[in-house]
C-alpha cells in the first residue's frame, strides 16, 4: 500500500492561486448562524446514505471474525457454506485474488487480507457473498475453521515483558522509542520551587459512530465504483487502487452522506476491498456493511495511555522543567499511541524531555480519533498544572497566562501565525464567572461542588493540496464542485456561504457536488480538523475566479475598465455612475457562454511560521460524598480557531466535542477480559458512551472571532479536534477542586471515585 499523504515528507501543494485574496473586510454571509443547507434530507430520511443503497441484483456480504484473542488458523472448510441457499462466492486466503499484503509500514506489509496468524479477536478469516443478509450470515456459520489457538496479552506491561507471547516476529514493542528533547531537564527540576510527579493512565475509547462501516461495489468492466462510508473518498480510492492493482483512473468512491466517522472512517478497511473482490467474483453488486459488535473490534479505537508527568515550576509561576513518559498500546498492527506534543508545545517552557514507547497487544488497532493522543496527553498535563498551581498559590487561569507561547517551541522557535490561548482563558473565565465558581468549596448535603480549567492546543493546521470548480449558470444558479467529504459538521454549508459571500447568491442557489472521485475534484480527507482551512480557502479562489469573469464581462458591456465596476446584489456597477449598470441576468457575455467556470486553489502555508487552533474549557461538577458519583453542572468552551464561520455549526463543533469528552473522561471504556483476551463489553448497553442525561443543559461556547489571515485568506483554522482536548481534564480538575481528590485514572467513575474519598475518610 502506498503511504498517505499526511506521511509524506515534503509540504504536498496545488499551484499558487493567480492573485493573493486579501482578507475579508466585513462580511455579509460568513459568521452567520446559518441552519445546514442538507439538514432536511438529512432529517426527514431522504439523503442517500451508502446503506440506503439498493441495486439492482445486488448481493449481501458478510465475514466470518476469528473468535480467539490470537490463534493460527490450521484449516477453513467452506463445502457446507458454498452450497448453502443463496450463496453466490466465497472467499477465504487460499482464493489466489485474495492474497492481498495489508497494514502497511514502511518497511513492507505486516499482514494479508485473511491471515492465518490471527491476532485479534475479529481478525477477518472468510467472507460470503449471497442473496439475502440471512443467508450470508447462515453461510457464515456453515463455515469450519481449526484454529491453534496461541497465548495473548492484553495489556501493554505484560506485552513487553521478555517471554510474552509475540504478536509479531520483530517483538511486541513498536520499533523505536520516540524522544523529543530540549534544554536540559535536570538544570530546569534544580531550579524549581515546587515539583509535582504522578501517574496518569486513560483507557482505550471506541469511537462508535452512529452510522456503522460498510461499502457497495459494483463493476462495470474493469471499472470499479464504490460507495462507501469514508471521510476521504480520495483516500479510498488510491488503497482500493493498490490493492487491486488498478489504475486510479478505473476507481470510483462516492461518499456523499456519512454518519460520524471521528477517525475511524479516515482510512479504508478491509471490508471495502473484501466488497470489491466479491462483486468481481460474483459478477453482481455487493453490499457489506459491519454489525455493530464488528465496529467495537475491528475499526479502531483510541489507544490506552500510561503516563508519567513530573513538572517543576518557580513561585513566579515559571515553567522550569516537564519530563514526560509515556507507553501506549496500539493494538495488534501498525500504529502509534504518542501524545507528546503539547508537553512540548502548549507552555512556554525551557527544559522539556519526552519519551514515548508504544508496544502491541492482541486486540483491535489505534486509528485516529478525535484529536488523536490529545486528549490522553491533556489528562495529564493539565492535571500536572492545576497541582502546580496550587503548589504556589496561585488560581490556575492566573498560572496558564504566566506561560502563553507566542513561538512554536517544538518546531524551531518560528513564531505562530496567531495565539488566541490568553483570550481563551480570559474571556472563557469571565463568560463562566470563573471566581465566583472557585470561591470555596460548597456542600449541599452529600453534594460537594468545585470548577476546573483545562487549556489546549491542536497539531495540524491544514493546507494544499485542495482544487475547486464553482460554475455560474446563466440563471444566476451556482454549482459548488469539491472532492471534500461532509463528515457531519457542516463542511458543505460553511462552503457554500463561502460562494455566497463572494458572488452575492442565495444559498438555496447553490448546489454542491462532492466527495466523488469520479465527477469532483481532489481533496485530502476530512480529518485532522483540517477540511474547513484547507478547503474553503479554495472555494474563494474558485468564487472569486468567476467573479473577476463577471466583471470583465460588465466592463466591457458597461464601456467601463475593469477595476470601476463592483459587483452587487445580483448586479455589475459602475463606481461614481449611478445608473451605469447591468443584472447579472442581462450579462451579455454569460449569455453567450451560458456558464462562467472558476477554478480555485489552496495557496501554500506560510513557510516560516506554524499555525495551531487553542482552547480552554471550564466545568463545574458536584461530587456525591457518599456514592462518588459526579455531576456535571455546566461546561464552557473558548475556542481561537481563526475567523467563525457560522456561529451555529461551531458550537455544534463545540458541544459535540465537549460531549465526547465527557465519554473520555467519565463513561468510556474498552474492558478486554484477561481469561480470554475477548472484548467483554463490544455493545452500546455495556460501553457507555454519553447520554442526553449525562450531558449538561447548561453548555456554553465562546467563539474567540479573530481571524487568521496569515494563515490563509479565509482566517481559518480547525475546531472539531480542540473541542474535545480539555474536556476530560477540565472535569477532573473539577472534582479535585470539589473533594481534593486527583483522580488519575479515566475514566472517572463512581466505584473508583467512592473508594477514593473511603480512603481520603480513613487518612481522616
Ligand atoms: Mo480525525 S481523528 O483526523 O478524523
Amino acid at each position: 500500500m502506498r503511504k498517505p499523504y499526511f506521511l509524506l515528507k515534503t509540504p504536498p501543494t496545488t499551484p499558487e492561486p493567480a492573485e493573493k485574496l486579501a482578507p475579508w473586510a466585513e462580511t455579509t454571509v460568513v459568521g452567520k448562524p446559518l441552519p445546514r443547507v442538507d439538514a432536511y434530507e438529512r432529517v426527514s430520511g431522504s439523503a442517500v446514505y451508502a446503506l440506503d443503497l439498493f441495486l439492482p441484483d445486488m448481493l449481501y456480504a458478510a465475514i466470518l471474525r476469528c473468535p480467539h484473542a490470537h490463534a493460527i488458523v490450521k484449516k477453513v472448510d467452506t463445502a457446507a457454506a458454498t452450497k448453502m441457499p443463496g450463496v453466490r462466492a466465497v472467499l477465504t486466503d487460499s482464493d489466489t485474488e485474495a492474497r492481498i499484503p495489508w497494514y502497511f509500514t514502511e518497511k513492507g506489509p505486516t499482514s494479508r487480507l485473511f491471515d492465518p496468524h490471527c491476532r485479534y479477536e475479529g481478525e477477518e478469516i472468510a467472507a460470503v457473498a449471497a442473496e439475502t443478509p440471512h443467508q450470508a450470515a447462515d453461510a457464515l456459520r456453515a463455515i469450519v475453521v481449526e484454529y491453534e489457538e496461541l497465548p495473548f496479552v492484553v495489556d501493554l506491561d505484560s506485552a513487553l515483558k521478555p517471554g510474552a507471547p509475540l504478536i509479531h516476529e520483530g517483538g511486541n514493542q513498536v520499533e523505536g522509542t520516540l524522544v523529543y528533547e530540549r534544554g536540559d531537564i535536570a538544570k530546569g527540576f534544580a531550579d524549581a520551587e515546587a515539583i509535582v510527579e504522578r501517574t496518569f493512565r486513560t483507557s482505550c475509547e471506541i469511537h462508535t459512530p452512529m452510522e456503522v462501516h460498510g461499502s457497495v461495489a459494483k463493476w462495470d468492466g474493469n471499472r470499479l465504483t464504490v460507495w462507501d462510508t469514508t471521510q476521504g473518498v480520495f483516500q479510498v480510492q488510491q488503497s482500493l487502487a493498490d490493492a487491486l492493482r488498478l489504475p486510479l483512473s478505473n476507481v470510483r468512491v462516492i461518499g456523499q452522506y456519512m454518519g460520524g466517522g471521528f477517525g475511524s472512517k479516515l482510512e479504508i478497511s478491509k471490508h471495502t476491498v473484501i466488497a470489491a473482490i466479491l462483486a468481481r467474483k460474483t459478477a453482481r453488486p455487493v453490499k457489506l456493511f459491519i454489525s455493530r459488535e464488528e465496529s467495537f473490534l475491528c475499526v479502531g479505537n483510541r489507544p490506552a495511555n500510561t503516563m508519567s508527568l513530573k513538572a517543576g515550576v518557580r513561585k513566579d509561576g515559571t515553567l522550569t522543567a516537564m519530563h514526560l513518559i509515556n507507553r501506549g498500546a496500539v493494538g495488534a498492527y501498525p500504529g502509534w499511541a504518542g501524545v507528546g506534543s503539547q508537553v512540548a508545545d502548549l507552555y512556554t517552557c525551557a527544559h522539556v524531555r519526552v519519551e514515548e514507547t508504544c508496544g502491541h497487544i492482541n486486540a483491535g488497532q489505534e486509528r485516529a480519533f478525535r484529536a488523536p493522543g490529545f486528549p490522553q496527553c491533556s489528562w495529564a498535563l493539565e492535571q500536572v498544572m492545576d497541582e502546580l498551581a496550587a503548589a504556589i498559590g496561585l488560581d490556575p487561569v492566573e498560572f496558564r497566562l504566566t506561560s502563553i507561547p507566542v513561538v512554536s517551541q517544538r518546531q524551531g522557535g518560528k513564531p505562530y501565525t496567531s495565539t488566541g490561548l490568553r483570550q481563551c482563558l480570559v474571556e472563557g473565565a469571565r463568560a463562566f464567572g470563573w471566581d465566583a465558581a472557585r470561591g470555596g468549596h460548597r456542600r449541599n448535603g452529600p453534594w460537594l461542588r468545585g470548577a476546573g480549567v483545562a487549556a489546549c492546543q491542536w497539531g495540524w493546521p491544514g493546507g494544499p493540496p485542495s482544487t475547486v470548480i464553482v460554475r455560474y449558470f446563466a440563471d444566476g444558479s451556482v454549482s459548488l464542485n469539491m472532492g471534500a467529504s461532509d463528515i457531519g459538521t457542516g463542511t458543505k454549508t460553511i462552503m457554500a456561504m463561502v460562494v455566497a459571500e463572494e458572488l452575492g447568491v442565495a444559498l438555496d442557489r447553490i448546489q454542491i457536488e462532492h466527495a466523488d472521485t469520479g465527477t469532483t475534484q481532489y481533496a485530502t480527507p476530512s480529518g485532522g480538523s483540517k477540511t474547513v482551512p484547507s478547503d474553503s480557502p479554495a472555494v474563494r479562489a474558485a468564487a472569486v475566479a468567476v467573479k473577476r469573469k463577471l466583471l470583465a464581462m460588465g466592463a466591457e458591456q458597461l464601456e467601463a475598465a475593469e477595476d470601476e465596476v463592483v459587483l452587487k446584489a445580483g448586479e455589475i456597477l459602475v463606481a461614481g455612475s449611478p445608473d451605469k449598470k447591468v443584472r447579472l441576468a442581462e450579462l451579455e457575455g454569460l449569455m453567450n457562454q451560458q456558464v462562467v467556470i472558476g477554478v480555485g486553489h489552496r495557496e501554500q502555508n506560510p513557510l516560516d511560521k506554524v499555525t495551531k487552533p487553542f482552547g480552554a474549557q471550564f466545568a463545574e461538577v458536584e461530587v456525591n460524598e457518599r456514592t462518588g458519583e459526579v455531576r456535571i453542572l455546566r461546561l464552557l468552551g473558548a475556542h481561537d480557531s481563526g475567523r467563525v464561520m457560522n456561529r451555529l455549526t461551531y458550537q455544534n463543533q463545540v458541544f459535540g466535542g465537549m460531549t465526547m469528552g465527557i465519554g473520555f473522561g467519565m463513561t468510556e471504556r474498552r474492558v478486554l477480559d484477561r481469561q480470554t483476551g475477548k472484548m467483554v463489553n463490544s455493545n452500546w448497553h455495556d460501553y457507555k458512551i454519553p447520554t442526553a442525561m449525562d450531558v449538561p443543559a447548561d453548555l456554553t461556547c465562546v467563539p474567540i472571532d479573530v481571524p487568521d489571515n496569515e494563515f490563509n485568506s479565509t482566517g481559518t483554522k480547525g475546531l472539531g479536534e480542540p473541542a474535545t482536548i480539555p474536556t476530560a481534564a477540565a472535569i477532573a480538575n473539577a472534582v479535585y477542586a470539589a473533594t481534593g481528590i486527583r483522580v488519575t485514572d479515566a475514566p472517572i467513575n463512581p466505584t473508583q471515585l467512592a473508594s477514593l474519598l473511603a480512603d481520603q475518610r480513613k487518612r481522616g
